[in-house]
């Protein structure tokens, strides 16, 4: 492996408090309380920190990153740090107010969340009543801002029937990139995989809705699009690989090499508040006990795709095959891979009843 570079990316999950209930949701089932997330002081120290080990961007995320009143402060210091800053958000705090807060702050880009193409169901999977229309409302208010949309579709059984609306509801709001994921079964949407995860039939169909989009909004618009796990031949690269492009700090100060970390049982994941990200990336035993390949085991070991998916996603091996030390069963070389058609089996006329995200503390 070459020397380590710094992280790409920081991730800030500033609050798991948020105003959806989207049983999608990859946060933990136990979510951090609010009165453990860090303070505006230690948020700003990371920040500075982040720039001075040479991260280049910053992903306000959360829960809802809009549920802090601080906000304005720390996309500001992040940009006056020279971080290109960006916001994940539902949108359904972007009042008219809010938007002019994150444009005086100097955000860079808006991502934002939809839960369908229309309003009844989009409220039905957001367990938040008028939420749809304040999205609409809140990527008018993006684009009239200037500033550059993503828009991100979450899309699973239930409302997977409706892709072309969306792509059309994304060019119809300007987005420069619609973002088409499928669910990622962690925390909330593992627990209601059966529930989510679509047919091979849907697959299809989806698979083929998108490439032909893509083909005909070249050059317009960019098609964000991959295949789920579940269905897919081999893994992604779960964060670009375990401590190779991005650190992830919690509500509460935990740096995690990505949002489920925390899943994982036999770690220790250094807080923020004890420890410089500078050290944190380059020598916690949390950021380089999955790094690079000299962890893996066979058939990862001596593959020819080892240093491109890097052995796919530690949670999932855990999730799925009880060990996050092995190979992801989302390969199809690993011997854990049946497990992935067993999953399609079982969700195959299972309810369709969805267990709504809540923020039950741990
Ligand atoms: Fe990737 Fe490992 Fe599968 Fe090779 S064996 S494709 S490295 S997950
Ligand atoms: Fe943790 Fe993939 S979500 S490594």
């Amino acid at each position: 492996m070459t020397a380590l570079g710094p992280p790409l990316g920081l991730i800030v999950e500033l609050t798991h408090r948020c105003p959806l209930q989207c049983a999608y949701c990859s946060n933990p089932l136990a979510m951090d309380a609010p009165k453990s997330e860090l303070s505006t002081e230690q948020w700003l120290r990371v920040l500075d920190e982040a720039a001075a080990i040479g991260i280049l961007q910053v992903h306000f995320s959360g829960g809802e990153p809009m549920a802090r009143r601080d906000l304005r402060e720390l996309i500001a210091h992040a940009s006056n740090a020279g971080l290109y800053t960006n916001i994940i958000t539902s949108g359904v705090l972007l009042s008219r107010s809010a938007m002019a807060d994150l444009l005086a702050a100097g955000i860079d880009h808006v991502q934002l969340s939809f839960q369908d193409a229309r309003s009844e169901e989009a409220d039905h999977f957001s367990g938040y009543r008028g939420s749809h229309a304040k999205k609409l409302e809140a990527a008018r208010r993006i684009r009239d801002a200037g500033l550059p949309l993503t828009a991100n579709f979450v899309i699973h059984r239930q409302n997977i029937e409706r892709i072309e609306e969306m792509i059309a509801l994304g060019v119809a709001l300007s987005a420069e990139r619609i973002e088409i994921a499928h669910t990622q079964y962690y925390g909330w949407a593992l627990l209601n995989r059966n529930a989510l995860l679509p047919s091979r039939a849907q697959l299809e169909q989806v698979n083929q809705v998108v490439a032909a989009a893509q083909e005909r909004l070249r050059g317009r618009v960019v098609i964000d699009y991959v295949v789920p796990d579940y269905y897919a031949a081999r893994p992604k690269a779960c964060m670009g690989g375990w401590g190779n492009r991005f650190i992830n700090i919690s509500p509460s100060g935990k740096a995690l090499p990505c949002h489920a970390a925390e899943t994982l049982p036999g770690f220790t994941f250094p807080s923020v508040r004890d420890h410089g990200l500078g050290a944190i990336w380059a020598s916690s035993d949390a950021f380089t006990r999955f790094r690079g390949t000299d962890w893996m085991p066979a058939p990862c070991r001596g593959c020819d795709q080892r240093e491109i998916d890097w052995g796919g996603c530690r949670c999932q091996a855990l999730a799925l095959a009880g060990d996050a030390a092995r190979t992801d069963p989302a390969c199809h070389r690993s011997a854990d891979h049946h497990i992935m058609r067993e999953a399609i089996d079982a969700a195959v006329d299972a309810p369709l009843a969805l267990v709504p995200r809540r923020l039950q503390q741990g």
